[in-house]
């Protein structure tokens, strides 16, 4: 089939590059001319295992191709998929005017029957607005059908979750749009999983709700967390204990530092919002929101209870700065808001990350100092924070971790090692919903 992607963001990439994968002719529209000729010339923009392989074999075969001429874009294609940016505006609530602006675009140009499929995340009643930006501009007697196709793809694991997704979602009541979306996305289901088919509205909400379930699970385990260490428990156990419930499930039960991302407080934040604009008082989401706010700043509060207030001249050694393992993304990282909060109190910082350094020197410059290794962070630090829990920081040489550091102290925000052997080896180690 003849796909367009419009948006070469993570989303649209991954859609673009996993449709061609499966023998579609799919064509990736951006805007950004130098983006086009960079991934023309076989270079991707992010930072995604698996990806670039497919990347590079699907444009070898012809079957991946990029262009910032919309027109020549989407031309040939049965299906357009909208895969645009919906930042949050100044009131929370997603700003549609990429995705709108796209729609009446496309609207201009298309002569005959298309779907157009919104990928964005975007609010209930977006498709009715496509669709109204589309009946403004398109000319008369020309048909198409706006279709919502909410993606569930984890950052780092997106490849993965696109071949294989648990579930498919499409929101249509177009006959014609069904049946195309259905053979589009059979190959990605042959195990079974289903495509489950509903209305518009049903899938956008789809979406939103999936996430702010997902948060809520993970404000509400931090809140036990919390519990846990004022009670004396030891939250890995009780995660462990109610996650053998098949109800409860095993997966995404970890207490940290908050959840963060492009994704999670963005769509819980929207979410809570168009309850709001619909006179609904949504209020777990109100909550989950605020434990999350709470839970950014619990591990440097335990790093200042530690050195009772008093962090001036004190330099710490940061192991992460993505928002999570397999990423370069900082977007709402909590490691911006530690060193936020331990610069403000007078501290110093030498932070290590083995793929978001680039992306924070861009942000914050000389503000901290970035390390050439893991190691090479801890030289002359007071302590340790675990801040990302990538795998290379889960079974460290602790004897040069002891060698490198003014003190054997630790603070993981992330739950990496065993308490007992922490004790053994001397360390002074503060995790989250654990004994100190
Ligand atoms: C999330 C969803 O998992 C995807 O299904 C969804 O498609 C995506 O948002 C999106 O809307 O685009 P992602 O943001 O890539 O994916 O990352 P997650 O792996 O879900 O992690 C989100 C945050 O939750 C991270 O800060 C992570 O550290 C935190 N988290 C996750 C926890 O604190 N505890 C857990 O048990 C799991």
């Amino acid at each position: 089939m003849k796909i367009a992607v419009v948006g070469t963001g993570y989303v649209g990439l991954v859609t673009g590059t996993c449709l061609a994968e499966t023998g579609n002719e799919v064509i990736c529209v951006d805007i950004n001319e130098k983006k086009v000729e960079m991934m023309k010339a076989g270079k991707l923009p992010i930072y995604e295992p698996g990806l670039e392989q497919l990347f590079h074999r699907n444009i070898a075969q012809d079957r991946l191709k990029f262009t910032s001429n919309l027109a020549e874009g989407i031309s040939e294609a049965k299906i357009i998929f909208l895969a645009l940016p919906t930042p949050p505006g100044g009131d929370g609530a997603a700003d549609l005017s990429y995705v709108l602006g796209a729609a009446g675009d496309i609207a201009k140009i298309i002569t005959d029957y298309k779907v157009i499929v919104t990928k964005s995340t975007v609010p209930v009643g977006t498709a009715d607005k496509v669709t109204a930006a589309m009946q403004q501009h398109a000319a008369p007697g020309v048909e198409y059908a706006v279709v919502s196709n909410p993606e569930f793809l984890r950052e780092g694991v997106a490849v993965e979750d696109f071949m294989k997704p648990d579930r498919v979602v499409v929101g249509t009541t177009d006959e014609r749009a069904r049946k195309l979306m259905a053979e589009l996305y059979g190959p990605y289901v042959r195990q079974g999983n289903p495509i489950i088919f509903m209305d518009e509205r049903s899938s956008e909400l789809t979406k939103y709700a999936a996430n702010s379930f997902l948060a809520t699970k993970i404000s509400f385990m931090n809140e036990i967390a919390n519990l846990c260490e004022l009670v004396g428990a030891d939250v890995d156990m009780v995660r462990r204990g109610i996650g053998a419930d098949e109800r409860i499930g095993r997966r995404f039960l970890f207490a940290g530092i908050g959840y963060g991302g492009s994704c999670f407080p963005k769509d819980v934040q929207a979410l809570a919002k168009s309850a709001e604009e619909n006179a609904y008082d949504f209020k777990i989401l109100n909550s989950v929101m605020e434990v999350n706010e709470i839970q950014k700043n619990v591990l440097t509060e335990k790093v200042k209870k530690y050195y009772k207030g008093d962090l001036k001249g004190k330099h710490f050694a940061l192991w992460g700065l993505a928002f999570k393992p397999e990423t370069d993304d900082i977007r709402e990282a909590p490691a911006l808001y530690i060193i936020d909060a331990l610069l403000e109190a007078g501290a110093t910082v030498s932070a290590f990350d083995p793929e978001g350094m680039n992306n924070v020197q861009a942000l914050l410059g000389d503000k901290i100092t970035y390390a050439q290794n893991q190691y090479d962070a801890l030289k002359d630090a007071d302590a340790l924070l675990i801040v990302t829990e990538w795998s290379l920081f889960r079974t460290p040489d602790f004897g040069k971790i002891e060698e490198l550091l003014k003190a054997k102290v630790i603070f993981d925000g992330r739950n990496l090692y065993d308490l007992d052997k922490m004790i053994d080896c001397g360390f002074y180690y503060n995790s989250i919903g654990r004994k100190e």
